[in-house]
């Protein structure tokens, strides 16, 4: 027996301010989509901006339903609308942020499991890293380079068939 150990790297800004103008206005496109959710069932508002490889920039926000697992998050509904408007573009970055109604965030808004898988799929088929930043309530802003930095021993396409 043997163990192994994973080390994942990222970065942490203390504010919007540190970042570069391309990454601050993609955090503010997903800011501003996070005022359009529909979350009267847990009052935690998300909204997710994509950045495209023709810098087009898709947003949403996450999506509740009565039937709590038929709601959809911020991330999944903001790749499957680039992906489905655009299938050959590259995603390039996915900013995320995310409040509660009534309570302040300690820290970031983490991507949900589900949204690991799927950023990691429109990563693959893009063909490069995607960039991912994470923000919320408190200001700071962490930001990763690359899915498998969110997503280590993932499970991916690979293992079913060959994905060109
Ligand atoms: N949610 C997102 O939209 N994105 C995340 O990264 C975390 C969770 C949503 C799902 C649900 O509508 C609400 O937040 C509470 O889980």
């Amino acid at each position: 027996m043997e163990k192994r150990n994973i080390a994942i790297h990222y970065f942490v800004f203390r504010s919007i301010d540190e970042l570069a103008d391309a990454d601050r206005s993609l955090l503010e496109k997903a800011e501003e989509a996070s005022r359009n959710a529909y979350t009267p069932y847990s009052g935690f508002s998300v909204g997710a901006a994509v950045l495209l490889d023709n810098e087009e920039i898709i947003t949403a926000n996450n999506q509740e339903n009565a039937s709590y697992p038929q709601g959809l998050c911020a991330e999944r509904t903001a790749l499957f609308y680039a992906m489905a408007q655009h299938p050959n573009r590259k995603v390039k970055a996915i900013a995320v942020y995310g409040y509660h109604r009534k309570h302040k965030l300690k820290g970031c808004v983490s991507p949900c499991g589900g949204c690991r898988q799927v950023m990691l799929e429109c990563e693959q088929r893009g063909k490069e890293k995607m960039r991912i930043l994470l923000s919320g309530y408190s200001g700071e802003i962490t930001v990763i380079e690359g899915v498998e930095q969110l997503l280590p021993l993932q499970f991916s396409g690979d293992f079913l068939c060959d994905i060109q």
